[in-house]
């Protein structure tokens, strides 16, 4: 079967690394990839949102499967071009990417079909936003409407920053059209994890959990990024947890999107924090997130491409994946700066893949995300988060050590990274291990 992967990130390498290891993968493309994907796929020279090339590509060369990564091109309609192009693709309609593309329509959802997230208000003038703001009470959280690049969330502690963040929206125009709208909302406590799975329209098939860090700096600290590290499976996912989030998030989104008439098919991420009173939803994401599908797939035992092809044809129902127990990690390297101003075309030297004991290391894989080839032809750093350096382990510890010790392996000046990835779930188990007497 020929396969195009859609998108140039370490979420996308790891979608090719796994789609390239599959026994019905014939050819793999990415358009527009990297040079770490260029290892597993063969690249194409075009743009994510450039859906009529995609559409014309994928129809030329008649491809059996695409997979769509980000979710700029799903909210712009790619994934309905290339059905109506009869070609089997996996990722929503734009018309169910709006559980992402605009949280309004997401909270409206949720309401409607009694899905646990927080109490909210939608407004789109600042007299209104003002009122609410003033009659609740802080902490509250501000958020944009519309897709803001992950900067449309201000967690405001106090009365003064909620009205800033509303002002700058509304009135400023900081995030042109995404923040003509906000939601307003209640201000959720508890601990945050992730939770995927692959929905077919009628049948979620659960994935996995995982959390990520979001912070740049150690001890969750500094500016809010695109997630500097994650692991699964999430150690605050038990059992427990897990079958509230089944039963009352995932399957009832899956139920209400098709009574919606638009049924969800693709990666459903739920953002849930796990509360007093049980997981609500922060927000949908209709993709695998990036960085924590490095750590997905790399606990992944099962062959992917079928459970793919299940999901794009509707018949996911009975279907079943199988997992390594093992917590996987991934640690992203990103170039001195990010996320604000930083240098680009930085020489990286990678380690032999071979690795000091002559053989490569089956768990670790190092995932490249913004890398480019300099005009000498040797690896440089093309973005602010540029490889995803990725472990399994028997123990969150474990997988980080030696996630760590393959770092210490790469040269490269101009990266930094967080050197206390997974440090929550660390000190969960050390606590386990070494139960204070009280
Ligand atoms: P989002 O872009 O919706 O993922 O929001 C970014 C981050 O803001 C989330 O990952 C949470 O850490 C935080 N956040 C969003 N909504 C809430 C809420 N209602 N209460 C507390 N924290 C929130
Ligand atoms: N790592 C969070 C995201 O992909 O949205």
């Amino acid at each position: 079967m020929k396969f195009l992967v859609i998108g140039s990130g370490g979420r996308e390498h790891a979608l090719c690394w796994t789609l390239a290891a599959s026994p019905l993968c014939e050819s793999l493309y990415c358009a527009p990839g990297n040079p770490g994907i260029a290892e597993d796929a063969v690249l194409v020279d075009i743009g994510v949102n450039d859906i009529d090339a995609l559409v014309r590509f994928a129809v030329d060369e008649k491809i059996d499967l695409v997979v769509v990564g980000p979710e700029e091109p799903l909210v712009n309609g790619l994934a309905d071009a290339m059905r109506a192009a009869g070609i089997k693709t996996v990722g929503p309609s734009a018309e169910a990417a709006r559980l992402e593309g605009s949280k309004g329509y997401m909270k409206d959802i949720c309401r409607k079909y009694g899905i646990p997230t927080a109490a909210y208000t939608r407004v789109d003038s600042y007299a209104e936003a003002e009122a609410f703001i003033q009659d609740h009470g802080a902490p509250i959280v501000v958020k944009t409407d519309g897709l803001a690049a992950g900067k449309g969330v201000t967690v405001a502690m106090t009365i003064e920053e909620a009205l800033a963040a509303a002002q700058e929206a509304l009135e400023d125009g900081k995030f042109g059209a995404a923040g003509r709208e906000l939601v307003i909302e209640e201000f959720l406590e508890g601990e945050e994890l992730s939770y995927f799975a692959l929905c077919d329209g009628d049948t979620a098939l659960p994935l996995a959990s995982a959390q990520d860090h979001k912070r740049a700096y150690d001890g969750d600290q500094g500016p809010n990024t695109g997630g500097m590290g994650a692991y699964s499976p999430a150690p605050v996912c038990t059992d427990a947890v897990e079958k509230q989030i089944i039963d009352t998030i995932l399957n009832p989104t899956l139920a209400a999107m098709k009574a919606e008439g638009s049924p969800f098919q693709g990666v459903l991420f739920l953002g849930v924090m796990v509360t007093d009173e049980g997981p609500k939803l922060i927000e949908y994401n209709i993709r695998f997130g990036d960085p924590e599908c490095q750590a997905i797939l790399m606990r992944l035992m099962s062959d992917l491409a079928p459970a793919l092809l299940a999901c794009a044809d509707g018949v996911l129902s009975n279907f079943d994946l199988r997992w390594y127990e093992e917590t996987a990690l991934t640690v992203v390297m990103a170039s001195k700066g990010y996320p604000g101003a930083y240098e680009k075309g930085t020489p990286i030297t990678l380690p032999d893949p071979a690795g000091p004991n002559g053989a490569p290391d089956p768990d670790v894989v190092t995932f490249h995300a913004g890398t480019t080839l300099g005009p000498d032809g040797g690896l440089a750093a093309a973005g602010g988060r540029v490889l995803n350096v990725t472990a399994r382990g028997h123990t969150v510890a474990e997988a980080q050590a030696r996630a760590y010790a393959e770092i210490a392996r790469i040269d490269w000046p101009n990266g930094f990274w967080r050197r206390d990835i997974g440090w929550r779930a660390v000190e969960r188990e050390n606590a386990l291990a070494n139960p204070v007497s009280k």
